[in-house]
């Protein structure tokens, strides 16, 4: 398997079997990490980290990984940068492009990370734009083998707004690794019809399937997975918050929804989570409307079925495999 040069955008850009080379290849490195093995191989080479969006998970990913790999870093944070103020995108990716091996950016329209791509000469690494979270999935899918043994025929379930970057993220990887993927939201956050049709194009050769359901009991019926997200994504507007909990409260992944699935079902979240009120939004969103809890219950985020913490170690290993492969 070749990915050298390659960027990494979207899911739709790669094969199955370039998802799960990528998937076995964060295997491996994890299992050198914690051999103490090491792996400085990119040694000499140097990434820009362009962060238009906050992170703690992608950020610290890109900086560790690059640093075991035996690369130099350079973060740009939303403030500290010429990008989009003063220099198009075109052009400052023909400037980074002369200084660095590679670019990461995390930022809004996927059309700016496919821009930046289109002019940059060397491999950029998509770290969430509004559309998509590439190196999220292959951090879950590594989650799912590692805990399930398999990832064909695993039923995995998402609920709440399918129509953002993770919903659409795990709808065309789960359809191309042969998974029975399930959206369970209100029918207004389903993913778009367009996405849709391509996954189940996608699942039709995999052997996998793609369902879309308003019904909880139908949805996580002996799921293998439970899924969720942040009800409110960064960059939307504060005004939407009461209509997202008015409409995705029957969706929160509660004790409940986990009684209908499998025994051995595990609970996924790409965190951040809302799921106590330990975070500055969190007591605002309970000042104003009164929860505790917003996409998980507490008793789920912290009971024997989470394995987000595993998760996001994972991201690491995965975001080290992606650079490794379109690098060395
Ligand atoms: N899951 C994820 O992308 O986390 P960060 O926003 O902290 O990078
Ligand atoms: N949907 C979330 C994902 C965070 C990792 C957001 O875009 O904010």
């Amino acid at each position: 398997m070749d990915l050298k040069g390659r960027n990494f955008l979207k899911m739709k850009d790669f094969t199955a079997e370039e998802i799960e080379y990528l998937i076995n290849l964060s295997a491996e490195l994890k299992e050198k990490k914690k051999k103490g093995i090491l792996h400085d191989e990119l040694r000499g080479k140097n990434v820009a980290l362009i962060f238009e969006k906050t992170s703690t998970r992608t950020r610290c990913s890109f900086e560790v990984a690059a640093h075991d790999l035996g690369m130099g870093t350079t973060y740009l944070d939303p403030k500290g940068s010429q990008i989009g103020k003063k220099e198009s995108i075109a052009d400052t990716a023909r400037v980074l492009g002369r200084m660095y091996e590679g670019i990461e950016y995390r930022g809004f329209g996927q059309d700016i990370v496919e821009e930046l791509a289109k002019y940059a000469g060397v491999p950029v690494w998509n770290g969430l734009t509004n559309e998509s979270h590439p190196t999220q999935m292959i951090a879950d899918m590594l989650t799912v083998k590692e805990k399930l043994g398999k990832l064909k025929g695993v039923k995995f379930v998402y609920m709440g707004d399918a129509r953002y970057n993770m919903g659409n993220s795990l709808m065309v990887t789960a359809a191309k690794l042969g998974m029975d993927f399930v959206a369970c939201t209100s029918a207004k956050y389903f993913p778009d019809a367009e996405l849709v049709s391509y996954a189940k194009s996608e699942a039709e050769k995999s052997g996998g399937s793609v369902t879309l359901t308003e019904s909880v009991e139908e949805g996580c019926k002996d799921a293998d997975v439970i899924y969720t997200d942040v009800w409110v994504s960064m960059g939307e507007p504060d005004e939407v918050w009461e209509e997202r909990i008015r409409e995705l409260k029957p969706y929160q992944v509660n004790q409940k929804a986990l009684d209908y699935a499998k025994d051995s079902v595990i609970f996924m979240h790409c965190l951040p989570a809302f799921h106590d009120l330990k975070t500055t939004i969190g007591k605002e969103i309970h000042d104003k409307f009164g929860l505790d809890e917003m996409e998980v219950t507490d008793e789920v985020f912290e009971g024997a079925h989470s394995v987000v913490f595993d998760e996001a170690e994972n991201r690491m290993h995965s975001i080290k495999a992606v650079m490794y492969a379109t690098l060395k």
